[in-house]
């Protein structure tokens, strides 16, 4: 489906070749209600549903059919097919939030943990304690067969479970490991979705669930390629699906029912490998699920998406969630092509198959075009139509242009292909002829000997990894800042997402093309959503330590121990926020910048959310008077743990003020002082710049004011960093500073 660039890219023309037919303007359409916090008295949720249905429809039988779904397990609203005279009429009722359409998100090992520093035998882990923990995830299911799911060494279910497996379809049941497993299709219009069962048929869901909490399992690889030891980061935390994403995406309505399913079912932690353009936060599936789970206790990792390398594309930026981008790790996944002279190229790919032959003849599309095709396209760059079947058939063929013509090539009989990319990558796909993707100076040179030789020949060997220095961000993991005009830095943190081998389904191929053979016990995919269920394992790891921290607590913990990205580009920090995640040190990370809700209340006043809305989301239906927030003061009104200023376009003057609170979690008596490192161009002051506290939770505050001015035309960006030391530890808030060019 939709794990890799490319087959989003290729997802977005079907939906958008599907989604020209049959709108109709007196058409229902579904919306979602959302109507905040579940009232405190034992009123029928329902009922109350249906009569705002009523009062906007006024017919009795047409209000019955309209609802779709009520949520009313973890927050209150509805989904229904509704006028949009109606949808104006609920939207002025008491006790509504907001009224928005229903949308269709996206779906945005294990080497990775030994890289972060949680080798194999790490000893120090709380494996009591882990076991009891159950991760949910909103995912497009799971193939519970994987090795990497076997409950040979789980413990009984733990007792506050209150979760179901619902079987059917593929989906024969779950174990000790997988303790839940549920599907929302609520619309049931997915065109994919016959027989509709939590089974995992795209192997996303499969290998987000393995990166979090699958057990070891050894000799693990894709056709030989990366093998070792997979494992998630913490292989006794159990699991709990809630499949939500279907062939078309995955629907606000569902994603609404699995957050609400999974806060009432007892998870401890949320992870969430989908998204889609930001909105507000009241209007956004995925930030209403994330505030209601936090009001809980739970924290939620959403990925940040798959939109860099630009700016400005970052997605799930509600400051309750935790956002991950994603980080590529040293291992890198080479394919060489092998030239009739001897001469070798490497290129970025995933190709599973070995040479038969020594040599195959090569062409180029230039060569093979098929000279009476009747499409516009690009026969230089394999144009699906544009190659002549006899010209091809047995040959790899040399492209230019970018990726995707491997499966070309496999329809006309080719025997493989080697694309020349517009631009450098990082990322390595899985090809479905033998295949690599060179770079475009390379390219040239194929060119220039296919074009000057008789007989062209080519072998494209299997592929081989590589080690190289990391972490770095991801080329397609989506940058800040937030497009909301927030002062919160997001991404929050990064975690890899680069080329993971991790569990997947033998319901899908490798590819996920229907053409493809192959399936596989482990596959190697790339996405923020691989990054996010590393940083929602690390964030069980922390909350084995510390069962009875808030979500702001653990996610502090991440941010302020993690380790900062190398300064490959400008954007390290609008890339990667506090950089790599660090699980170890986030363990025992000293001092945590906490949150309690009434603050994220505080916030939201100072976001200029209506007040009554608030006090509907808040719960208890009192109006809320924000003025009597007074934690909601300086720049950002939040004590997070990074410190973020936007600058309008044109303006020269930096001036922030941000007012933080620290609660030590480190050592009863302990000293911390302030160290700044930041560029001659900004002052960083700490007021004060030691912190004395005498015991373990004693909270103390400080202010930190940032000055400096920009000239005209310089960079739009300035980082700089605070850290508090004691003897132990280094609590570390990136600072960062941004100024939009035009
Ligand atoms: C999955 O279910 C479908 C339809 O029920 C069936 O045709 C298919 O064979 C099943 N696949 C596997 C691998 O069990
Ligand atoms: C060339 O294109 C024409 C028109 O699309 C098609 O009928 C023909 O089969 C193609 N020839 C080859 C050799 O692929
Ligand atoms: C065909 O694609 C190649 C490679 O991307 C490009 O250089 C060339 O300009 C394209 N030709 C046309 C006619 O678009
Ligand atoms: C190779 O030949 C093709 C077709 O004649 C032409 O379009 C291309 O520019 C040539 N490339 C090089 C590098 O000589
Ligand atoms: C890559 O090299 C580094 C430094 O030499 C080493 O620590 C690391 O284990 C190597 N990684 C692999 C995959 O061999
Ligand atoms: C908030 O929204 C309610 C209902 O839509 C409206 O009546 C009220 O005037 C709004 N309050 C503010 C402060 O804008
Ligand atoms: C910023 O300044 C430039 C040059 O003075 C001007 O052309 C531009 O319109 C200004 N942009 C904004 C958003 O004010
Ligand atoms: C920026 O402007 C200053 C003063 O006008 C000038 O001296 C400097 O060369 C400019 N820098 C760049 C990178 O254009």
């Amino acid at each position: 489906m939709f794990q890799t660039v490319l087959q989003l890219l290729l997802l977005i023309l079907l939906l958008e070749t599907t989604m020209m037919h049959g709108s109709n303007a007196h058409e229902r359409k579904a919306y979602i209600v959302y109507m905040g916090e579940l009232p405190a008295a034992e009123t029928s949720v329902m009922d109350v549903h249906h009569n705002l249905l009523l009062t906007a429809i006024g017919d009795e039988k047409v209000a019955r059919e309209s609802i779709i779904h009520s949520y009313r397990k973890s927050f209150n609203g509805f989904a229904a097919r509704l006028l949009p005279h109606e949808v104006k009429r609920i939207s002025d009722e008491e006790g509504v939030v907001s009224v928005f359409p229903n949308t269709l998100l996206k779906l945005h090992t294990t080497r990775s943990w030994d890289f972060l520093g949680m080798p194999n035998t790490f000893k120090g882990r709380n494996f009591a304690v882990e076991s009891n923990i159950i991760v949910g995830l909103l995912d497009t299911g799971i193939w519970v067969g994987a090795p990497s799911f076997s409950d040979k060494d789980s413990g009984p279910v733990p007792a506050k479970w209150k979760g179901k497996c619902v079987t059917g379809g593929n989906f024969t049941g779950c174990n000790r490991k997988v303790i839940g497993a549920r599907y929302f299709n609520l619309e049931g219009q997915d065109p994919g979705t016959k027989n509709p069962s939590p089974s995992d048929d795209d192997g996303h869901g499969t290998h987000t669930s393995s990166t979090l909490a699958g057990i070891h399992v050894e000799g693990a690889s894709l056709y030989d390629i990366a093998k070792g030891t997979a494992r998630g980061g913490v292989p006794s935390v159990r699991i709990a699906m809630y499949k939500v994403c279907w062939t078309m995406g995955c629907s606000d309505m569902d994603l609404l029912a699995g957050f609400d399913n999974a806060i009432a079912d007892g998870v401890d932690l949320i992870s969430v490998s989908i998204g889609g353009q930001p909105r507000n936060f009241f209007e956004d599936s995925i930030a209403i699920g994330a505030f209601h789970a936090m009001k809980k206790g739970i924290l939620t990792s959403c990925s940040a998406g798959n939109d860099g390398p630009y700016t400005s594309t970052v997605q799930n930026i509600a400051p309750w969630i935790l956002t991950v981008a994603a980080s590529g790790i040293d291992r890198q996944f080479m394919t060489v092509a092998t030239l009739g002279t001897g001469k070798k190229f490497s290129g970025i790919a995933i190709n599973t198959f070995s040479p038969k032959r020594k040599m195959y003849p090569l062409t180029s599309g230039a060569l093979a075009a098929n000279t009476s095709a009747e499409t516009y396209g690009n026969a230089s760059a394999c144009d699906y139509g544009t190659l002549s079947k006899d010209k091809v058939n047995g040959k790899i063929v040399f492209c230019m242009g970018n990726y995707g013509q491997d499966y070309t090539i496999q329809d006309l009989g080719g025997a493989g292909a080697i694309m020349a990319l517009d631009e450098r990558t990082d990322i390595a796909f899985t090809t479905l002829v033998p295949g690599t993707c060179v770079i475009p100076g390379d390219g040239k040179r194929i060119e220039h000997y296919i074009n000057s030789t008789r007989n062209p020949l080519a072998a494209i060997e299997k592929t081989k990894t590589y080690n190289i220095s990391a972490p770095f961000v991801a080329s397609f993991s989506s940058r800040g800042p937030p497009s909301i005009p927030l002062n919160i830095l997001k991404p929050d943190i990064a975690a890899p997402g680069l080329d993971i081998l991790a569990a997947f389904s033998k319901l899908a191929t490798i590819t996920g093309d229907p053409g493809d053979k192959r399936h596989a016990l482990f596959n190697i995919i790339s996405g923020t959503s691989m990054a996010c269920p590393h940083a929602a394992a690390a964030a069980a790891y922390v909350k084995s330590f510390h069962p009875d921290w808030s979500p702001a607590a653990i996610k502090s913990a991440l941010m302020t121990t993690a380790t900062p990205m190398k300064i490959k580009d400008v954007d390290a920090e609008l890339g990667s926020g506090s950089g790599q995640i660090n699980p170890i040190k986030a363990a025992h990370p000293g001092l945590v910048y906490d949150i309690s809700i009434s603050s994220y209340i505080g916030f939201l006043c100072k976001q200029g959310y209506n007040s009554t809305a608030i006090g509907i989301i808040a719960g208890g239906h009192k109006k809320y008077d924000c003025s009597k927030f007074q934690s909601a003061t300086g720049t950002d009104g939040l004590n997070y743990p990074t410190l973020h200023i936007q600058l309008k376009t044109n303006t020269s003057r930096i001036l922030a003020t941000f007012h933080r609170t620290v609660t030590n979690v480190g050592y009863g008596k302990s000293v911390y002082k302030a160290k700044v490192t930041s560029p001659r161009s900004l002052s960083v002051r700490v007021f004060p710049e030691t912190l004395k506290f005498n015991s373990l939770h004693q909270k103390l505050s400080f202010k930190v004011v940032v000055k400096g001015s920009l000239e005209r035309n310089e960079t739009e960006l300035i980082s700089a960093l605070l850290e508090w030391k004691d003897i132990k530890h280094s609590v570390k808030s990136h600072i960062l500073v941004y100024r939009p060019l035009e």
